[in-house]
């Protein structure tokens, strides 16, 4: 047993896994990169106030977060989530607006681990800030969906709500709390300790006794203002319009404060109900404002990378595939020519490998098997004298001695050309 092993809630991603996790981060680059958006690094910790914007009655806040002082005496927090931190640096720095960004990365919250919930979790996410407009919602509300259907996911749904504007959501919190403490009576224990803190969660509890007091809540809808019904309505015809299929929720409240107006979740039926959520997000406006900066819209989303894959491995799509090798090249003599021919197909723009350690022909060939390389290219003491190489087809056996000088050319009539990286000396 090792003297170390990875922290509770934490992993370490391992090959070929962690490709896949590259790859998801490329296709969703790709994604929205070709939808105008830019990437965006904000650091992984931040002052504590620029998190306390989440919400003080949040479990992000209250519980989850990994704050400490450092040592210059500041109260620093690991990111719990991306959206307060670009907000921030959005207020720093007053980009031109529209603000379309995207950003990759982990982020931290004492959460009771379990599948599919971590301690330390991937999110992929897009944000734009400075615009109101109901059809950027609806833009952002279909990137994530499309990403999804690029994994190949099926089964995914998109639920959908408005929580309204400020003072909507102000008087349709305190119909709910004057509900809720109405039949507290009849509450779980845990649904009674949340409404104290926030009424609004106690919506999401999924113990049954719980369920006949949440079905007959009041919901937010009978709260919009005019304007932000019209946006809703907005929201929901412009998915209609781009063929999005999405299912009203009245009861999606998430579990940040920041939001206002649209809210939405994609959910995968393939996992687990408890984790079932592969992503959400919604609009913020004023989170911007909090932070001291201009009264500015937002909306975007952040999806779970850990969990997204969980949902891949369940419908089978998004195989972790592992890295194609070109060439394997086998050096028997001194490793020499090896490592010279090794860099010479690197350089030309051919994935290849190679053995260490000067072991045994058969223990080399035995690598190049495992590498899943097309070729090996084998130079043993004749070749090495002559100056050849043998080069063999690692499914057909097939294979032929060539001169080492036309080895380049010899893949490329096999593999076709590749676009060189670099000369050689
Ligand atoms: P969130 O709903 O807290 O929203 O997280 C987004 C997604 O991150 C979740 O749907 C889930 O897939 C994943 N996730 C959250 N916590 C964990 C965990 N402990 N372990 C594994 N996966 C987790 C946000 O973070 C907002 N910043 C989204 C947003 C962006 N809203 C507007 N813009």
């Amino acid at each position: 047993m090792p003297s170390f092993q990875t922290s509770p809630g934490t992993r370490d991603i391992l090959p070929p896994q962690a490709g896949r996790w590259r790859e998801l981060n490329l296709l969703f680059a790709d994604t929205v990169q070709s939808a105008g958006y830019e990437c965006v690094i904000p650091p992984m910790f931040e002052d504590l106030g620029v998190f306390l914007r989440l919400g003080d009655a949040t479990d992000v806040v209250t519980k989850e977060m990994y704050d400490f002082e450092d040592k210059g005496g500041r109260h620093i927090a690991l990111r719990p989530e991306q959206t307060a931190g670009v907000c921030r640096a959005f207020a720093q720095h007053r980009p031109t607006t529209p603000w379309k960004v995207w950003y990759s990365g982990p982020n931290f919250r004492y959460e009771k681990p379990q599948a599919g919930r971590y301690r330390q979790f991937d999110q992929v996410g897009v944000e734009v800030l400075g615009s109101d407009d109901a059809l950027l919602d609806a833009e952002v509300v279909a990137l994530g969906w499309q990403f999804f259907a690029r994994l190949g996911l099926r089964q995914v749904t998109l639920v959908i709500n408005s929580l309204g504007d400020g003072d909507d959501r102000t008087r349709y919190i305190d119909a709910l709390r004057d509900y809720l403490e109405s039949r507290s009576t009849e509450l779980s224990d845990e649904a009674r300790a949340t409404l104290a803190r926030n009424p609004l969660r106690v919506l999401d509890s999924k113990r049954p006794q719980d369920a006949p007091v949440i079905e007959a809540a009041p919901l937010i809808t009978q709260f919009l203002s005019d304007d932000a019904r019209d946006h809703f309505a907005k929201v929901c015809g412009a998915l209609d319009l781009l063929g999005i299929p999405w299912v009203l929720n009245e009861r999606l409240v998430r579990g940040l404060d920041y939001y206002r107006r649209t809210t939405f979740e994609y959910v995968s039926t393939s996992l687990d109900g408890a984790q079932n959520a592969v992503g959400g997000g919604g609009r913020y406006d004023g989170l911007v404002e909090d932070l001291g900066g201009p009264a500015t819209g937002g909306v975007g989303f952040a999806i779970g990378v850990d969990r997204t894959l969980l949902a891949c491995d369940a419908e089978q799509v998004f195989d972790a595939g592992a890295i194609a090798m070109d060439a394997f090249v086998v050096d028997v003599v001194d490793g020499l020519a090896g490592l010279a021919v090794t860099d010479e197909l690197r350089a030309a723009g051919y994935a290849a490998d190679r053995a260490f350690d000067g072991r045994s022909m058969k223990s080399q060939m035995k690598a190049a098997d495992r590498s899943g390389a097309v070729f090996a290219v084998i130079i043993g003491g004749d070749e090495a004298a002559a100056g050849t190489c043998t080069v063999r087809n690692l499914s057909t056996s097939e294979q032929s001695t060539i001169p080492r000088s036309g080895l380049v050319a010899h893949l490329a009539s096999q593999l076709g050309p590749r676009t060189p990286r670099r000369s050689t000396p």
